[in-house]
């Protein structure tokens, strides 16, 4: 396949950048009255508006050509065919069909059966432990359940479950634990009984240091407890957790062909479906079914996530943008950043494409964010004054009418608008001599107020934060970091990278308990001053 950078859609892309350079988007605004019903799609319950994206519908024209140029069709066919797409490790993508209720294939095999066996035994073990069936070693029932995963095993139930905190069970603690820092499984169990507490162990290699280490501690924490009333198990290695001492009854397996961070579909997604019920985690997949029925069938140009990742990619490659901003206007959506941070990341952090070449362009943004209005206090003057272009996702559930939700939806568009709109010098002045400020001092103080604006965003509106509009929510960005990975042709389903990084912390942990082994002089140097602490 001819280098992505080196296609006549990518040169033409390009020029029009050029021409496209000196607008701002109160131009574009102006030019065309129609602008947002232009730039502005739907589905479902999701409005996305691309309207204060720095870009016309003939930008969107080059950038659909690049999509059919780089076969976005074909890839999306093998995608859902079940093919190993994930190449370098020889396995279907398939999250698909998690949430499916047609049977999708994988290696000619349909894995509907399975997929609805698992959803058949997460919804018996989730009604044992809210029903109070389910027993503890001592015959009590359980009240808390703590999930101890990392990475794709932890973010996705522990970002949906904070997300829909309004429909868990109030009577069952549904908490998580990821770092190797004892300190975290500390702190979440301290007000906890081992009596009437459930571990869930979610890891889908079952060798993750961290997850090893925090089974061990609720192990020890659990005491004479029987292993059996009180530990569950989520993996791809059943025989792995067999081995810690978790009957094969309470495993629950997760297949090969479902990435740690497109997996909250799966069994990992047990203690969510524990919090909210499983009528509750059914909504949440169908709400991903709409996305992904939307996503399978619509025009490339009407497409939410191929517009998602189309955008995403005019910004990164050709407005040179470094980070994407996630900016969710929910309290209860605050790990929604850290969530998409392991998805976007973790998915397309990659520089070598499927043809063993250099990608050649800039791939994945650094992605950030916290929930708004909390984030206006803490950065947004950068959005403001500062000289980096940052394109911003603002994600907002309308919710209901009380006048502090309503000011916080005011914030969200206010906040739009804002850092695309700007201040002109003249605005600036103008308002300093309203305020009482003469000429000069005017004059003097207006560049410190003016802001240049033309500050890029997306603006993803939903009715309310409820499980189908966070499925919808969730899709959209799984099926956008797919279109972005296949117009890159990098793999979005590996993660060597990680791995290495897994492996040298293999490496140096005994080296360094040891205090021995041969290090970088940095390294060398810090462990010198950790012995010497360490002594003292
Ligand atoms: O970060 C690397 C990674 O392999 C992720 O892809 C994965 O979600 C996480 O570690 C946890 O892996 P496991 O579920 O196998 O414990």
């Amino acid at each position: 396949m001819t280098p992505l950078t080196q296609t006549p859609q990518w040169q033409a892309l390009a020029a029009h950048r050029d021409a496209l350079e000196e607008w701002h988007l109160n131009e574009l605004f102006a030019a065309d009255p129609q602008r947002f019903a232009r730039l502005s799609l739907r589905c479902g319950n999701l409005l996305a508006d691309f309207s204060k994206q720095r870009l016309t519908n003939e930008t969107l024209d080059l950038l659909v050509r690049l999509a059919e140029a780089r076969d976005l069709a074909d890839f999306i066919r093998r995608m859902i065919a079940g093919e190993a797409i994930n190449a370098t490790e020889n396995r279907a993508a398939l999250h698909i069909a998690l949430r499916a209720e047609r049977s999708y294939r994988v290696g000619g095999k349909d894995v509907l059966p399975e997929v609805l066996a698992t959803r058949q035994r997460m919804r018996d073990l989730s009604e044992a432990i809210r029903s109070g069936a389910w027993r503890g070693s001592d015959g009590q029932s359980i009240n808390a359940v703590v999930n101890l995963g990392i990475g794709g095993s932890d973010l996705g139930p522990r970002m949906t479950t904070q997300a829909l905190g309004a429909y868990v069970d109030p009577k069952l603690a549904v908490r998580f634990v990821a770092n190797i820092d004892p300190a975290e499984f500390a702190d979440t169990v301290r007000d906890l009984d081992p009596a009437r507490t459930l571990f869930i162990v979610s890891s889908k290699t079952f060798t993750t240091q961290e997850t090893l280490a925090n089974a061990r501690a609720a192990k020890a924490w659990l005491g004479a407890a029987d292993p059996a009333r009180h530990f569950l198990a989520v993996s791809n290695n059943v025989a792995a957790a067999q081995a810690f001492g978790i009957p094969a009854e309470n495993c629950l397996a997760m297949a090969d062909w479902v990435g740690g961070r497109f997996s909250v579909w799966s069994a990992i997604g047990l203690p969510l479906a524990c919090g909210i019920g499983m009528d509750a985690f059914e909504g949440l997949l169908a709400g991903a079914r709409v996305m992904d029925e939307h996503f399978l069938s619509a025009p490339f140009a009407e497409n939410l996530p191929v517009m998602m990742a189309l955008v995403g990619l005019w910004n990164i490659d050709f407005l040179d943008a470094g980070s994407l901003a996630v900016i969710p206007y929910a309290h209860r959506l605050g790990l929604l950043p850290a969530y998409l941070q392991q998805l976007e990341m973790e998915s397309n952090g990659k520089r070598v494409t499927l043809d063993n070449a250099e990608v050649g362009c800039a791939t994945a943004p650094i992605v950030w964010g916290m929930a708004g209005s909390v984030g206006q206090h803490a950065f947004h003057q950068l959005f403001y004054q500062g000289t980096r272009l940052t394109p911003i996702d603002f994600v907002v559930p309308v919710g209901d009418a009380r006048p502090e939700q309503e000011a916080l939806v005011a914030n969200a568009l206010a906040q739009s608008a804002a850092v695309m709109k700007g201040k002109t010098l003249e605005e600036a002045k103008s308002q300093l001599i309203a305020a009482g400020k003469t000429d000069t001092e005017a004059a003097r103080l207006a560049p410190h107020l003016a802001c240049p604006g033309n500050q890029p965003s997306t603006t993803l509106l939903m009715p309310h934060l409820a499980p189908d509009t966070l499925g919808s929510l969730i899709a959209l960005y799984e099926h956008k970091v797919a279109v972005q990975g296949c117009l890159w042709g990098v793999n979005s389903f590996d993660q060597w990278g990680v791995e290495h990084g897994k492996q040298m912390a293999r490496e140096i942990l005994p080296k360094m308990l040891a205090g021995e082994g041969k290090f970088d002089a940095s390294t060398a140097g810090l462990l010198s001053a950790i012995r010497s602490w360490r002594k003292a």
